[in-house]
């Protein structure tokens, strides 16, 4: 099985953003655990702070990969583009965020992405991420 993580703005700053909500784990120390986690997963990484580069990493990879995770951070409020990119590929994508965004200011209530993925895991800290990649391994049983 063939997923990847695309994480959108801000989201290499993990370790030093906002620990209090994003804890105080850096995303490539998380990554390396994930990878020993599920051995049998070719897990692949991208990040970007831009939107553009979101949008041609989704189409990169949105014929070919059994499974994108996404967290396209302050994009999830905001892009079209994005939402469309997820919505023209043949890959699902399963939405992901660290925080619980409904918990949150109402501007993070909106998500242009959630019509358009399969399923989405919020709230569980990095934890979501894991929780987004045993969903598309218990999809393939
Ligand atoms: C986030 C939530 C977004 O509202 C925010 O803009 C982020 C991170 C999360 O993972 O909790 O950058 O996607």
């Amino acid at each position: 099985m063939k997923l990847i993580i695309i994480n959108g703005p801000n989201l290499n700053l993990l370790g030093k953003r906002e620990p209090e909500i994003y804890g105080a784990t850096t995303f490539d120390d998380y990554f390396i655990g994930l990878q020993s986690k599920f051995g049998t997963v070719q897990l692949d990484y991208f990040q970007s702070n831009i939107e553009g580069e979101l949008i041609d990493k989704i189409q990169e990879v949105g014929f070919t990969y059994d499974g994108i995770i996404l967290n396209a951070a302050a994009y999830t409020h905001t892009s079209v583009g994005i939402a469309d990119a997820v919505k023209a590929v043949a890959t699902p994508t399963v939405e992901v965020h660290i925080s619980n965004t409904f918990s949150r200011e109402d501007f993070r209530h909106q998500s242009f992405l959630s019509p358009v993925v399969k399923g989405l895991v919020l709230g569980f800290g990095l934890q979501s991420y894991d929780l987004a990649i045993q969903s598309f391994l218990a999809g393939a049983e």
